[in-house]
């Protein structure tokens, strides 16, 4: 058997020199999902779904991670590599080819080439996100300690309906795993289950998967029947049970991406709140995995969090907002509304109702205010837009006050164009602003006016008609 070197940010070598590998199970359809998307693609916390299982291998410190992929592997193998980019994962990554799938047991013979480099193998499912790196580290520390030829991890689920079952004997020694599609109704009624994470002795376990046959409905080679296979040539089969059931939940439907959606957004939460961030109603706030939340801000109920947003400190958020990927400054208050792609610097005033949308900068101490909409566009220090505004394209200096109604019209049906307003300038309400066009610094522009030329710094526009009054 050879031992992998490994890389250099890795250190893969267990005691006494002896390497370990990871390999995730990522081939399958998912046929429950009743998708076209793969199974392990599907997001939880804002992330695919093997983000989850890819992170926690790579915390492991394996000399090497090796992936199965199968059901429309490109797309499985595109997205992978992306979160290895994502995540600065250094430590070698292999992709093998399962060509049919015929099963996880398949799924690990078709890895033989792999994890004969190693001496002790982790496999992970990658439909199992919510594994904690507390559990896989204790269950490989468990498997070194028993000396056994392979340790499962499992939990006591009260329904533990569509889980492999752990049949152990009277003395308590796991004697193998029945699936639930080919379980007694005895055996179904075990409330012990396999977690679809294992450590193993590389040696046994491709002995085991020589003699492997298809079982159950759909003929398939199952992983768990390799139990009792190592147990004939004299294995023996340890268990490390988890304490926390929540963890080992598998998604193999919508229902079940549902739940582990909503474990994910917990354990989110309770992180910003033990960090300093007040949540006043946590079962209506949705945060994904890579928001950050500055301390003392506070979050109101019905607000959602997404993608790569950051919030600052001492922040008010909410009741309903939704932000994607927007980087709010400290002390800032945002109110029902939707900010995608912006960035708020701080003590900004946003809402309610307002739609900040991507490429927009906002403050310090800008105000975006009632049914305001702003786009790829420029607000100073302390300018105010705060009531019924459409900005797109635009450059507003300091401390510059646009009039309810005000609309940059950047749109001539062909090009989008662009409006820039000096500092100190004044818009009057319900003013056209037709873009390019330029009103200069300390400039007035009367209420109604439609501005279609250039304004000189200081000067005051009035573009409309004028009134007639007729009796
Ligand atoms: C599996 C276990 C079950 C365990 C449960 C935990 C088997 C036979 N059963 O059941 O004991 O309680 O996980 O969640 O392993 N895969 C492939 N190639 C294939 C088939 C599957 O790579 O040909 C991968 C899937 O992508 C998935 C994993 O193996 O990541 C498990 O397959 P899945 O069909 O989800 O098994 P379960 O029925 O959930
Ligand atoms: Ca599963």
């Amino acid at each position: 058997m050879t031992i992998v070197k490994s890389s250099p940010s890795s250190n893969g070598q267990r005691k006494g020199g002896k390497s370990l590998g990871v390999l995730i199970l990522a081939a399958g359809q998912g046929t429950r999902m009743e998708s076209s998307l793969p199974k392990v693609l599907h997001g939880v916390g804002g992330k695919p779904m093997i983000f989850y299982t890819l992170r926690l291998a790579n915390a492991l410190k394996p000399a090497a991670i090796g992936i199965v992929v199968g059901h429309e592997a490109e797309k499985v193998r595109a997205t992978v590599s992306e979160l290895v980019k994502e995540c600065g994962i250094s430590r070698p990554i292999q992709f093998i080819v399962q060509k049919e799938m015929l099963g996880s047991g398949n799924a690990v013979l078709e890895s033989v080439p792999f994890l004969k480099r190693f001496k002790t193998a982790v496999v992970l499912c990658g439909d199992t996100p919510l594994l904690t790196y507390e559990s896989i580290y204790s269950l490989t520390m468990s498997h070194e300690e028993q000396k056994g030829q392979a340790t499962l991890l499992t939990a006591k689920l009260a329904n533990p309906k569509g889980y492999g079952r752990i049949v152990r004997s009277p003395m308590g020694e796991v004697l193998r795993i029945v699936e639930d599609a080919v379980a007694t109704p005895k055996e179904l009624a075990i409330n012990e289950v396999n977690s679809g994470a294992y450590c193993f002795e590389v040696e046994p376990l491709t002995q085991g998967l020589k003699e492997l046959g298809p079982k159950g409905p759909k003929r398939e080679q199952f992983l768990t029947d390799i139990m009792e296979l190592v147990r004939a040539k004299g294995g023996k089969i340890n268990a490390y049970l988890s304490g926390n059931p929540e963890e080992i939940l598998g998604v193999n439907s919508r229902v079940q991406l549902a739940t582990s959606e909503r474990v994910i957004n917990r354990r989110m939460l309770d992180r910003l709140m033990l960090s300093g961030v007040t949540i006043l109603d946590p079962a209506s706030t949705h945060v994904d995995a890579d928001v950050e939340v500055g301390q003392d801000s506070l979050i109101e109920p019905f607000t959602i969090l997404r993608g790569k947003t950051k919030v600052g400190k001492q922040c008010r958020i909410g009741p309903f907002c939704y932000l994607d990927s927007a980087q709010i400054g400290n002390e800032c208050e945002v109110r029902l509304s939707h900010l995608v792609n912006c960035r708020v610097l701080e003590k900004c005033t946003i809402g309610p109702f307002s739609n900040i949308r991507p490429d927009s900068v906002l403050g310090p101490r800008a105000k975006v205010g009632n049914f305001s909409e702003v786009k790829n566009s420029r607000v100073g220090f302390g300018s105010k837009v705060p009531h019924l505004s459409y900005i797109g394209d635009s450059e507003i200096a300091e401390d510059v006050n646009v009039g309810a109604g005000t609309i940059t019209c950047n749109y001539d049906g062909k090009t989008k164009h662009k409006t820039v307003i000096g500092a100190k300038a004044f818009i009057g309400s319900n003013v056209n602003l037709v873009a390019p066009v330029k009103i200069g610094r300390g400039a007035k522009v009367g209420a109604g006016s439609t501005i279609t030329e250039d304004v000189p710094d200081g000067a005051l526009a009035i573009a409309r008609e004028r009134q007639v009054n007729k009796i």
